[in-house]
């Protein structure tokens, strides 16, 4: 008999053929969001589960599904699961990383564009057949090029991001919890260590690419906008959680900052409404690794993680290797 998964949202044909070879897979290609009692229900029975980053993998879900060996993640954030929980509870967790890096890169970068250069804002109004003259003061923006970049979180997508910055010319300041090693700063357009306050107050462009934990839970607040320039941009491709949204809104609104751009909510799908009627923000839903090719090495890496685990062998991104030990 093989093993039971559940995958809990629609992911790409090729990818359940090729877990349907391995396992027994309850598949919810209906794609709606499972409530935490279909989730625990769906997922009684099953050794194995491949889930997102819109199911929350409680402490109350682990101790309630008995028999699961391993939770796969398709996402390299893993904040939607208590991998505490999960050790202790004997089951393996797995995430995808590096396969994203440079799509959630690219991604950053247009944000910034878009937010620096007022793009979202002049396509509502040009479609809104409000554009009758061209004139020499339109929708004026900052510059990019040659300006300092400052970027709050300094892995793998941080230093992919850094390293565009190249083409623009920019310096590159960052803050992260360690410094890199002086050849990995070389590799990042030869970034520069600050405290997270001189980066705020010193970068024309801040980007966020941190991991959400109750650390960074509202890392960037009203003081820290306060820091930041006037003429500066914010872009948040990390989680929701990181930036204090009302502070953001508000911050936007005062024109403390100049724009930003949103990837990730608090609350998201239920982003706060305040965002809506500002115009210099460019707003999209969580679409940093969103190539077609990236999200499908994701749910290729998650499939490559659950085989491993349901084979006896250590996943490649094994998140919790304490398991082990048990
Ligand atoms: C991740 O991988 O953490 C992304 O946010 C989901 O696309």
């Amino acid at each position: 008999m093989k093993p039971a998964i559940l995958v809990t949202r629609a992911i790409f044909p090729e990818v359940v053929e090729r877990l349907s070879a391995h396992f027994d897979v309850d598949y919810n290609a209906g794609d709606e969001i499972f409530d935490p009692a279909t989730l625990a229900q769906r997922l009684a029975g099953k050794q194995g589960l491949m889930c997102t980053p819109t199911e929350r993998i409680s402490p109350e879900l682990i101790r309630a599904s008995n028999g699961l060996r391993a939770i796969c993640n398709i996402a390299v954030g893993y904040n939607n699961i208590d991998v505490g929980a999960a050790t202790a509870a004997g089951m393996m967790v797995t995430n995808t990383p590096d396969v994203l890096n440079e799509t959630t890169a690219d991604f950053g970068w247009a944000l910034l564009m878009a937010a620096a250069r007022r793009v979202t804002e002049s396509e509502h109004y040009l479609r809104a057949g409000k554009w009758q003259k061209w004139s020499v003061g339109d929708f004026l923006g900052v510059d990019v090029h040659g300006a300092t970049l400052g970027i709050i979180g300094m892995g793998r997508i941080g230093q992919a991001v850094a390293r565009r910055s190249m083409g623009f010319n920019m310096k590159v300041i960052y803050h992260n919890r360690s410094r890199l090693t002086p050849e990995l700063e070389a590799h990042a357009n030869h970034a520069r260590y600050v405290s997270k306050e001189a980066l705020l107050r010193t970068a024309d462009h801040v980007v966020l690419v941190l991991p959400y934990t109750p650390d960074s839970h509202h890392l960037i607040g009203a003081a820290e906008l306060a820091m930041m320039k006037p003429t500066a941009t914010l872009v948040n491709i990390a989680r929701g959680g990181i930036v204090d949204d009302v502070a953001l809104i508000e911050a936007l609104q005062a024109g403390k900052i100049a724009a930003a751009g949103i990837d990730v909510f608090e609350n998201e799908p239920h982003f706060h409404p305040g965002f809506l009627g500002l115009t210099n923000v460019a707003l999209t839903p969580h679409l940093g690794s969103a190539s077609r090719p990236t999200r499908l090495a994701m749910a290729n890496c998650a499939a490559d993680n659950l085989i491993a685990a349901m084979s006896g062998s250590t996943p490649p991104n094994l998140l919790n290797p304490d398991v082990l030990k048990r």
